[in-house]
């Protein structure tokens, strides 16, 4: 008699996207005249840029003949790739981070799933709260979270990190000693940010106390402030207790494509075994490493041409960003994020939970959000729109919560 892993029956309701579009394809099928905007889910819309493109095909040509054709890709990915991310992302901001540190995969949430999987059971898990729910289901895939409680959304064993309007958004040290720390700046959902400094207190805990800090970069590129670090690795010490995750969805488009990487630094270890060769032995176990169509093209986003044409892309998204911001803020909402990120924050007006403002948005606007609460507890009362629509929708999106 077979049993199915019972820590996955652990997992509470529906994933929030699901409601989302189940709610919208309700509200759709009711209202079939309605025009409806979605600026719910973090997906790119606009096409991949020219150079990618280009890349792409050269690619795939070269697939079409015996002397260029490539077959199963190196473990870790392609050294092209590797260099180059290791220069450009790394050595050119200071950061001392070699090629062979770096493995590449086909995206950030996978990595951001996986990288649980080298730690011990009993590792204890600190997130913040609102989070990117991946952080925490997949820990409870893993056993790791004990006991959910329906009232207040939280799991018994999880330490959670309230990131409020009180503290700007961003977390505080938690009271109780973490062994794993999951960060990600600039945040989804929230939109915010923490400066170099701050981010430095986080590395200097994490090696005080022995924790591991898993830094979640994937918003990188829409980073316009200086004080914003673009790694973790800027700061002093985080080779030996940070993993940073990257993906290449929102600064090159890659959602359908899909890119992404990680580092391990080799100093980093938990007891005396370094976690670099754990997750190697992972990835040559469990992946067989992304296309090499797709890692040209990920090489081509590092190119001068490159970087200008995506440049433009990311602020086409920010534009957006500003248009949200500043027509909720003139309508009297109180906004934050969409500075540093293409993520809005913003509370609900009197006092409405975040389902309620859902329902009340896609009513009266016929636009459609991401409610805060289900990012978790701290989420609630809050809701975010994401800076990944086209202009002209974004536009007519602000327009009609503006008449509401
Ligand atoms: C914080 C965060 N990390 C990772 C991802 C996933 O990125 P990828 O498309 O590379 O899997 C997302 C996607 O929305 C995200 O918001």
């Amino acid at each position: 008699m077979v049993w199915p892993n019972e820590d996955y029956l652990k997992l509470p309701g529906s994933y929030l996207f699901s409601t989302v579009a189940r709610k919208q394809r309700e509200f759709s099928a009711a209202h079939p005249e309605a025009k409806i905007i979605r600026l719910s889910i973090g997906d790119v819309t606009q096409p991949l840029a020219p150079v990618i493109i280009d890349a792409l095909h050269k690619a795939v040509d070269e697939m079409a003949s015996a002397e260029t054709f490539k077959g199963y890709a190196p473990d870790l990915g392609y050294e092209f790739l590797r260099n180059v991310i290791s220069e450009k992302d790394y050595k050119a901001r200071g950061c001392d981070i070699a090629p062979d540190e770096i493995f590449v995969s086909d995206g950030a949430k996978g990595d951001c799933g996986n990288i649980q999987e080298i730690f011990a059971k009993d590792c204890k898990v600190a997130v913040c709260d609102p989070v990117y729910p991946v952080y925490v289901d997949t820990n409870v895939m893993a056993g790791r979270t004990g006991t959910y409680d329906e009232k207040t959304g939280t799991w018994s064993d999880v330490i959670y990190m309230p990131c409020t309007a009180a503290n700007g958004f961003a977390p505080e040290l938690p009271r109780e000693v973490p062994d794993l720390i999951y960060l990600c700046f600039p945040n989804n959902p929230t939109g915010a940010t923490i400066t170099k400094d701050q981010l430095q207190v986080w590395v200097d805990y994490a090696n005080k106390e022995g924790a591991v800090i898993i830094y979640d970069a994937a918003y990188e590129a829409y980073i316009s402030e200086e004080n914003v670090p673009h790694s973790i690795y800027e700061c002093e010490g985080a080779r030996e207790c940070a993993i940073e995750i990257h993906s290449f969805s929102k600064n090159a488009g890659f959602t359908g494509v899909r890119l992404g990487y990680t580092v391990i630094p080799k100093d980093l270890k938990a007891g005396n075994v370094q976690l670099h060769s754990l997750w190697a032995r992972r990835h040559g176990t469990k992946y067989n490493g992304a296309p090499y169509i797709i890692q040209k093209a990920g090489e081509a986003v590092y190119t001068s041409e490159g970087q200008a044409q995506l440049k433009e892309q990311v602020a086409y998204y920010m534009k957006n960003a500003a248009t949200i911001r500043e027509g909720l803020a003139a309508a009297g909402y109180t906004v934050s994020g969409g500075v540093n990120a293409p993520y809005i924050w913003l509370q609900t007006p009197n006092n409405m939970t975040s389902w309620e403002f859902f329902d009340y948005l896609l009513e009266k606007a016929n636009v459609v959000g991401t409610p805060g609460s289900g990012f978790g507890p701290s989420g609630e009362h809050y809701f975010r729109l994401t800076a990944f629509g086209s202009y002209e929708n974004t536009v007519e999106a602000i327009e009609r919560i503006r008449r509401m």
